[in-house]
């Protein structure tokens, strides 16, 4: 029988701002689903890539005296560029697209004339207030003092053709239906009060100010509005519209798109309404996430506060940092950012709890059984209630990274390690290993530290794939035992399991001189 398919996208970047953190921090979360969906049997599609056209795009290629392509081809593929990012971060993306390839372009244009065929896309007048310098439409409420927002000079009224879509048409619709797609709740009520119940209004999808984008190509002069064509990546990366690919029926509907709380208007309504008229069916589940803030704003290039995935995962590692950004935050709201905070979370929850715990039970298991474990092993009630706490955290867990709840799903996790580490208190390896007669107590004690460390880490796979497997390769677990099926029974770890010392998982971090280092990055 096929496995059952599951098909998750972030947005498509823009390739004009170095990514950051905030970037990164969506990336890694759907790069944890898909890890998370993989393991559970799934047939994933994860896609992500890059949104490379547009007039800012077109303007910063020119400042670069490069075409816009070689400017978009250098951030992306060049040295330290979105690619080399993702590699870096580990991100296990199945396919990713550039607005760009030939094959999405020709997919726009037969998308953008089947809804014009349609009358859903139609000719009219654009009018607004305009900067000539600018080659921009503003509105009233956009200006600053009256002048234009980007150049500070003045505008003055135009009007130009241009094509629009009929998105008022589907309001009701999305009314109707906008419930069962976007999580969390609360951006529903946003979207209801902000956009749909004072009325939409038909949107301007051409532009001609400008010639970075994909031409209409029944009247050349436009050019097809940003979001139509960034927006329909989703589709035409399984092949809608083009032969590049064959697998829109099946991976379409998309199980989830996760977007940054603002795109989520354009996600929520236009992306909706898009689709309701090209007859296609609607996603399941649109999902906006919080943004990281540093000092209580949104990181940005302009605002200089962005934080460098970079220079980051020099100081910590990847894996790290890949799961502070999921345990620290909570993926639906936002949430601060600061070395500090970063620091003393892998500290606490890393080196302390987890890699503690693995050094110190294999540590034990070298020093007192030569790094094997006797078959004989003696149990006592005082185990029962690790055991049990070990048995029942899969079920949490899941329940947790189903609502994307990372944070929950890896608090309860660490909570179980750091039981495990009061466990050794309560049971006092180091005594019971005076006594010759207590070797089968101690044996039972560290096995069952061992089994508990092997639970964690299946759980742990999603997020830290890289050190997990150097800690299944220390407590000897073979791929039979690194799967979701094997963490609701205890006891599947072989009884006398071969240890073997590794390296330091996760080296302490000096909090005072790693802040000194980086206030100067
Ligand atoms: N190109 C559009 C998306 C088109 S999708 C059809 C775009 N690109 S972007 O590069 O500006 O942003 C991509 C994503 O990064 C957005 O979802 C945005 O919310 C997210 N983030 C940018 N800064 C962020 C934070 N500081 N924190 C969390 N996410 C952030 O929008």
């Amino acid at each position: 029988m096929d496995k059952e398919t599951f098909y998750i996208s972030t947005p498509i970047y823009y390739p004009s701002d170095k990514l950051h953190i905030g970037h990164t921090f969506c990336t890694v979360a759907a790069d944890v689903v898909a890890r998370y969906k993989r393991m559970c049997g799934y047939d994933v599609m994860f896609l992500t890539g890059t949104d490379e056209h547009g007039m800012k795009i077109e303007e910063s290629a020119k400042a670069a005296g490069v075409t816009p392509k070689e400017f978009v081809d250098g951030i992306i593929a060049g040295e330290n560029g979105i690619l080399d990012l993702w590699k870096l971060m580990n991100i296990s993306y199945d396919r990713f697209i550039r607005t760009t390839d030939d094959y999405h372009m020709e997919s726009i244009q037969k998308i953008f004339r089947t809804l014009y065929d349609k009358d859903d896309i139609y000719k009219g007048v654009y009018k607004g207030l305009y900067c000539t310098p600018c080659e921009s439409f503003w509105t009233e409420s956009q200006l600053v003092d009256g002048k234009c927002p980007d150049c500070g000079r003045d505008v003055h009224y135009a009007e130009e053709e241009a094509y629009f879509f009929r998105q008022s048409k589907y309001a009701e619709k999305i009314i109707e239906l906008m419930p069962e797609y976007l999580e969390p709740s609360t951006r529903i009520n946003e979207m209801m009060n902000n956009f749909l119940l004072p009325g939409l209004e038909d949107i301007c999808v051409s532009r001609t100010t400008f010639t970075w984008g994909i031409p209409v190509d029944f009247d050349p002069g436009h050019i097809v509005y940003v979001w139509v064509d960034a927006l329909s990546n989703y589709i035409t990366a399984l092949g809608y519209g083009n032969d590049k690919y064959d697998d829109f029926d099946k991976y379409w509907p998309c199980d989830v798109h996760f977007v940054g709380k603002e795109i989520v208007r354009l996600h929520s309504i236009l992306w909706i309404a898009m689709l309701i008229a090209l007859e296609i069916p609607l996603p399941k589940k649109v999902f906006g996430h919080g943004w990281l803030l540093l000092d209580g704003a949104k990181m940005s290039k302009s605002k200089g506060n962005i934080r460098d995935p970079l220079i980051l995962s020099e100081l910590c590692g990847v894996d790290a940092l890949r799961y502070f950004l999921m345990r620290e935050y909570s993926f639906s709201s936002d949430g601060n950012f600061t070395n500090e905070i970063l620091l003393n979370r892998i500290n606490a929850d890393l080196a302390n709890d987890l890699g503690n715990l693995v050094s110190r039970t294999v540590a034990m298991v070298i020093r007192y059984f030569d790094g094997q474990l006797p078959m004989e092993q003696e149990s006592d009630d005082i185990d029962t209630e690790l055991i049990d706490n070990a048995m029942n955290l899969f079920a949490i867990y899941e329940s947790n990274m189903e609502k994307f709840a990372f944070n929950t799903a890896l608090a309860e996790v660490i909570k179980l390690a750091s039981r495990a580490n009061k466990y050794i208190d309560e049971t006092a390896p180091w005594e019971l290993a005076k006594d010759e007669e207590k070797n089968s107590r101690l044996a039972a004690v560290l096995y069952n530290l061992l089994e508990t460390i092997r639970i964690c880490t299946v759980m742990l796979m999603p997020i830290m794939p890289e050190s997990c497997e150097k800690i299944f390769a220390q407590i000897g677990a073979t791929d039979m035992l690194r799967s979701f099926e094997s963490v609701t029974t205890f006891g599947m770890l072989e009884r006398n399991t071969k240890v073997e010392k590794g390296d330091i998982l996760f080296p302490r971090l000096d909090v005072s001189k790693e802040l000194d280092e980086l206030s100067g990055k």
